[in-house]
């Protein structure tokens, strides 16, 4: 007989179950469904939701166990899957989106990290509110341990030098120093490390790809046409090195005026055009909003400085959105699980 619970259409994804490889156990006892799930993005709070969506769609009483697992990881360390949150240009919000993200993903129940890729220009200590001059400790004289801030594991070579050392740095230095960023760090086993990257296709781009097994790549753009160019760019130069596109982000997408009107400074649905051109998601999209800017600039970004605000929200459904593209790309790619079913 068919499993109705393969049919059920993930909240979150659309994607179903079946597709997915959600379900390990489903048995209906006494009068009621018993499921057990485990879901490949992070589901702290969602429980409820899960259990009314499937009771409605199973039009009975359900007992859900639901789990949080990330897909296996093409990169067996302990820094989990690398997501990398990339752009064509600078100034998009890439940095302001990568933290929150990884702020996201942490609230949403996964295990995370943030590593600053952007050599040149870094920014996530001063976004994290590490203080300046803070260095990581050394284990075991050759690992460093990453800086925990608002309860993800943090590494940026701000943490390293001081400010002006790495601007005089060549390419091949910037990222051989990346490398070592990644491999050097102890990140005691996370689901997720997410990297802001410098802005560009250059070479650290490059060398993070071809060396580093990333799982998939967020595209950061502005709904400007010169941005969604640069995100044409950015997509297509990951596209050539086999890494997957899991999605688009928009960032300053609009702006809530004094005068009680919605504008679209930059255009209107920009991203979404992009995300339909090349296949992949529209993930989320964010406001323009000087909270936003105010919050990281105070070392406090929005989903930590206002966690129950609409923004951080926002930023927390995009991050399980990333973490679930992610799932269902590999989840395409793999056989699905076998699946106990008992119906008595
Ligand atoms: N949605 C937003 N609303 C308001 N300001 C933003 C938003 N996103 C980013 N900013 C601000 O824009 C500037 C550039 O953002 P940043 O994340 O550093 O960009 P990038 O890493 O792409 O260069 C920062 O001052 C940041 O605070
Ligand atoms: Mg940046
Ligand atoms: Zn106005």
């Amino acid at each position: 007989m068919p499993n109705p619970i393969d049919t059920f259409s993930d909240p979150v994804l659309g994607a179903t179950w079946g597709e997915l490889g959600a379900v390990r156990r489903a048995a209906r006892l006494d009068e009621r469904w018993h499921i057990d799930a485990v879901v490949g993005y992070p589901v702290d709070g969602l429980q409820e939701m899960y259990t009314r969506a499937l009771s409605e769609a199973l039009n009975d009483a359900v007992v859900l166990d639901l789990a949080f697992a990330p897909p296996p990881s093409r990169n067996a360390t302990a820094a989990g899957h690398l997501i990398a949150v990339a752009s064509g240009k600078g100034g998009v919000g890439k940095s302001t989106t990568a933290v929150n993200l990884a702020l996201g993903l942490d609230r949403a129940g996964a295990r995370t990290g943030i590593l600053d890729a952007d050599i040149y220009g870094p920014s996530q200590g001063m976004m994290l509110g590490v203080a300046d001059g803070r260095r990581p400790e050394v284990r075991d004289q050759r690992l460093f341990v990453p800086i925990r801030a608002h309860g993800i594991e943090a590494m940026s070579m701000s943490m390293l030098t001081d400010e002006k050392t790495p601007m005089v740095w060549r390419g091949p230095m910037a990222s051989g120093a990346l490398r070592q960023l990644l491999e050097q760090t102890d990140w005691g086993g996370l689901d997720y490390l997410v990297v802001d990257m410098p802005p560009g296709t250059g070479d650290i781009q490059l060398t993070l790809s071809q060396q580093a097994a990333v799982s998939g790549v967020v595209i950061v753009t502005t709904p400007q046409d010169i941005a969604l160019l640069d995100a044409r760019k950015g997509i297509e130069m990951f596209q050539k090195v086999d890494i997957p596109i899991l999605g688009i982000v928009e960032n300053m997408s609009w702006f809530e005026c004094g005068c009680g009107e919605v504008h679209h400074l930059f255009g209107e649905g920009g991203g979404a055009r992009v995300a339909a051109e090349y296949g992949v998601e529209l993930l989320g999209a964010f406001p323009l909003d000087p909270g936003i800017r105010e919050s990281t600039d105070a070392g406090s970004p929005t989903v930590v400085a206002d966690p129950t605000g609409r923004v951080a929200g926002l930023y927390v459904d995009c991050a399980r959105r990333v973490a679930g593209a992610l799932w269902q790309q590999s989840a395409i790619a793999a056989t699905p699980p076998s699946i106990t079913m008992d119906d008595k």
